[in-house]
């Protein structure tokens, strides 16, 4: 099991005295893509990699999404902190680039001002077959591009979503890293929308919940919140840890212990965490509505606390080097 990640570094008791909004404004539209191969710039329509990567030919390799909110990166260390865990359990070595491709992106970045989606992805370099060769120095690609768009009815209907056919393996040595290989989560996203919901929930091995396609889970039952814990599989997700110590703030200690699908049941309300889609809530699972089939109450505070969190954490961050 990798080691325990890191809180994110902006405390959340540690925002500015000043008056910070409710919400992170709104920053610039990202003008076009920006991208940077094994540490140069690039143009992301044309970019140089070999046909024989193994990111390509193997999904040998680990990345990072990331977002950031007026050219500001939230919970960066946090991030940085994790693919350093994965390239270690992967065997691959961070290349001596890195930290200074990151510092231009990041300048960049801030400079633009902009709302954007921070891709750093990682595979292991080049090679043919199947084993791990020595001595390669691994590929990366830094994309910074648009966000994805999010329904602007998110926070009033919530998604809908379908328990995936597929399991996670909560066995697997890749558990709980960020690897390139997710042909099972496309996989589970065909298979829920081709039933016409917007996500799917894996369980693991065992039958307990585990987590979204890209995202991790939370339940509210009777006042209590749940969320799987790491043993079943999941990514330690970021935003996942920032909302645990959000929930701590608020007094609610969260369950991190397995979670039997049927628990579902009995939900109030159910949210998933990322660091793109912040927190979705969801009102639909399958054929049966969540609670009201409206996004619930704690729900609702839990993501205006980590909108809150962000929008002081920017304003530090821009206050600091304006
Ligand atoms: C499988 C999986 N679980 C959880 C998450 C959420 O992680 P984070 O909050 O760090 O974005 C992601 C993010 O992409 C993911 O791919």
């Amino acid at each position: 099991m990798p080691p325990a990640q890191p809180m994110p570094h902006h405390a959340l008791a540690g925002a500015s005295g000043s008056a910070v909004p409710e919400h992170p404004p709104a920053g610039a539209t990202l003008e076009r893509a920006m991208c940077w191969v094994n540490g140069l710039r690039a143009n992301p329509d044309a970019p140089a990699l070999s046909v024989s990567d193994r990111g390509f030919t193997l999904a040998d390799g680990c990345f990072e999404t990331m977002r950031a909110y007026r050219g500001v990166i939230f919970c960066l260390d946090a991030h940085m902190a994790r693919l350093s865990v994965t390239a270690a359990r992967l065997g691959i070595p961070v290349p001596p680039h890195h930290e200074q491709t990151v510092a231009a992106a990041t300048r960049e970045l801030r400079a633009a001002r902009a709302d954007a989606s921070v891709r750093l992805t990682m595979s292991r370099g080049t090679g043919a077959g199947v084993a791990a060769p020595s001595g390669v120095v691994p590929t990366t690609v830094l994309l910074i591009g648009r966000l994805p768009a999010v329904p602007a009815t998110l926070a009033t209907t919530g998604i809908t979503a379908r328990i995936a056919s597929g399991r996670r393996n909560e066995y697997a040595p890749s558990a709980g890293l960020k690897t390139l290989s997710y042909t099972d989560t496309v996989l589970a996203l065909t298979e829920a929308r081709d039933h016409g919901a917007d996500d799917a929930l894996f369980l693991d091995t065992a039958g307990h919940l585990c987590e979204g396609t890209s995202s991790n889970l939370f339940l509210v039952a009777g006042g209590i919140v749940r969320t799987p814990p790491r043993s079943c599989g999941i990514l330690p997700g970021i935003t996942r840890q920032t909302v645990l110590g959000i929930l701590e703030s608020m007094g609610i200690a969260a369950d991190e212990a397995p979670i039997p699908p049927g628990e579902l049941d009995a939900a109030d309300e159910v949210f998933l965490t990322s660091s793109v889609r912040e927190i979705a809530p969801v009102t639909r699972i399958g054929e049966r509505r969540v609670g009201s089939g409206r996004p619930g109450p704690l729900t609702g505070r839990v993501r205006a606390a980590y909108r809150g969190l962000v929008a002081s954490a920017i304003a530090d961050e821009l206050d600091g080097t304006a």
